[in-house]
């Protein structure tokens, strides 16, 4: 079986009718989209919001309907993907570009969880590309003081142009290597004026489905 659907799949046990639930971005989280459309029947009361246009777009043509955030006084559940997930389940996301709705979309859940497959499991972070998003303004200065960091950026491209964020904005990746303190790196670049978002996304996790081939396992945020 294919582990991003047995991940996808299994999420569904933490759906309930009358919630909020926070859509994530990405392909596995389609895949559970997908199967959430299938059985909507099953539920009532449901209330969808997205973290992309992209995770918009795809459950609007699924027959969902998503309410925006700012309509929505709290959200109960977010199921979405991630990069990578470290054993403290901290993680890599925007490997697809939606870093800043899905950060803030997690940060306002009562609950996130993340379906991922097997292979996004790591010791430590950093193999993945860290994504940073920033403002066009002055990007290459940041790539310069990414450089002097070492953290080896690159401005995220899409057919030869910059990449375009859902809020008008740039992506550097930042090829890391090992990530030893992700908690100290994230408000570290944070800091620095121009950016926007940082795709360490620590303690926000509270359990990770992970899918193998052949069944999945949920690890749980101590
Ligand atoms: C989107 O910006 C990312 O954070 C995704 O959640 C992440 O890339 C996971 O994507 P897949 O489910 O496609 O692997």
């Amino acid at each position: 079986m294919n582990p991003k659907f047995l991940a996808a799949q299994k999420a569904l046990d933490y759906i309930k009718s009358n919630i909020t639930l926070g859509l994530g971005t990405g392909s596995t989280t389609e895949i559970f989209i997908k199967l959430l459309a299938k059985r909507a029947t099953d539920y009532s009361g449901l209330i969808f919001v997205s973290t992309s246009t992209q995770t918009t777009n795809f459950a609007l043509k699924l027959g969902l309907t998503i309410t925006p955030f700012e309509e929505v006084d709290s959200i109960d559940l977010t199921i979405d993907g991630a990069d990578e997930v470290d054993n403290k389940l901290n993680g890599i996301k925007g490997g697809g570009g939606a870093l800043l709705f899905e950060k803030i979309i997690a940060k306002n859940s009562k609950e996130c969880i993340w379906i991922v497959d097997s292979t996004k499991l790591v010791d430590t972070l950093g193999a993945f590309p860290l994504p940073i998003e920033v403002i066009p303004f002055g990007y290459k200065s940041l790539i310069k003081k990414f450089e002097t960091k070492k953290l080896n950026p690159k401005l995220r491209l899409l057919n030869g142009k910059p990449f375009i964020t859902d809020s008008q904005n740039y992506i550097i990746d930042c090829r890391i290597g090992k990530i030893e303190n992700p908690l100290e790196l994230e408000p570290e670049l944070k800091l620095l004026t121009g950016v926007v978002e940082v795709g360490l996304f620590n303690n926000i996790a509270d359990k990770v489905v992970v899918g193998y081939t052949d069944k999945t396992e949920i690890l749980e945020r101590k």
